[in-house]
């Protein structure tokens, strides 16, 4: 069979799942089972397609119809400027995460030099892509889950960024080594109640640690506020992803801890979603 027919089935069936996103899932996947980028398929519609990839092809267009999301069967995905390993024992980065790599750029001059912190790493995409970026800073990441601190390493390793950053498999609460001059972190911060509501990409298929903040959504981020509280050095900044309605409430609780929000900034949804603020 030829690669147009090929799609054009695949982008049927999957029409029929109601996966919005069919025609570019169909080129994406296929792309990935004969090991060839999207441009090719474009320019080479009526080549003609071994049997072995399209059983591979068909394999991976069966689990995206049960919402198995792409990224986990491709096992990559873009971020900032790198493409990332990912699996699903980390949440699948999002492009408005890329604020905060965004923010901490345009706080810290190429130069400069410090120690960071990221809380909560998932596959290390905001650490990585931060020390890609300024190759004098040098950081830590944690996360409560050994299968993200596994991933994270194997991105250090095709990063080449060994030399400069380390990885704990920590719960927040018990990590108490440093001092640092720039945290960040994007915690879990979905309301218990408002999880089933969710996608079914996302809730059947990433993993609950990584979405769950608890009764009210705060819990999780209380608990980096609480921490960084602690390992922050003064006049640090502390860099903070937060759902599109907790502005206020976190306000309040960095003031508590004495931090000052400098500002809050908004996503590409136009919610607020990136809180920066200082240790005082
Ligand atoms: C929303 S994900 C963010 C992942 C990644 N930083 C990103 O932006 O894509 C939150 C991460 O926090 C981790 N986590 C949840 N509870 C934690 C805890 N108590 N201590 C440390 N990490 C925790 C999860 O395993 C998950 O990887």
């Amino acid at each position: 069979m030829d690669i147009e027919n090929i799609l054009n089935k695949a982008k049927k069936k999957l029409k029929n799942f109601d996966i919005a996103s069919s025609q570019i899932d169909s080129e994406i996947l296929l792309a990935d089972a004969i090991n060839k980028d999207r441009k090719y398929l474009i320019l080479n519609l009526k080549s003609q397609i071994k049997g072995n990839y399209i059983k591979k092809f068909n394999n991976l267009i069966k689990r995206r119809s049960k919402g198995e999301p792409v990224a986990y069967l491709t096992k990559k995905k873009e971020f900032w400027k790198e493409t990332f390993y990912v699996n699903n024992n980390v949440l699948i980065p999002r492009p408005d995460t890329e604020i905060i790599v965004d923010t901490v750029l345009k706080l810290f001059p190429k130069n400069s030099k410090l120690q960071m912190l990221d809380i909560g790493t998932g596959s290390g995409c905001i650490l990585l892509s931060i020390l890609k970026e300024r190759p004098n800073f040098y950081g830590i990441g944690i996360d409560i889950s050994k299968g993200s601190i596994n991933v994270c390493k194997y991105n250090t390793q095709l990063f080449n960024l060994s030399n400069r950053v380390k990885f704990f498999n920590s719960d927040v609460d018990n990590f108490i080594l440093g001092k640092y001059d720039l945290i960040t972190s994007n915690p879990a911060y979905i309301d218990l109640q408002s999880i089933k509501y969710l996608k079914r990409d996302v809730v059947n298929f990433e993993p609950k640690l990584a979405l769950n903040g608890g009764l009210d959504g705060f819990s999780q981020i209380r608990k980096v506020i609480d921490k960084a509280a602690i390992l922050i050095k003064k006049n640090g900044k502390l860099i903070l992803e937060i759902g599109f309605n907790q502005k206020n409430k976190v306000g309040e609780m960095l003031k508590e801890k004495k931090f000052y929000v400098n500002q809050v900034l908004k996503d590409y949804g136009n919610n607020y979603r990136c809180v920066i603020s200082t240790k005082i």
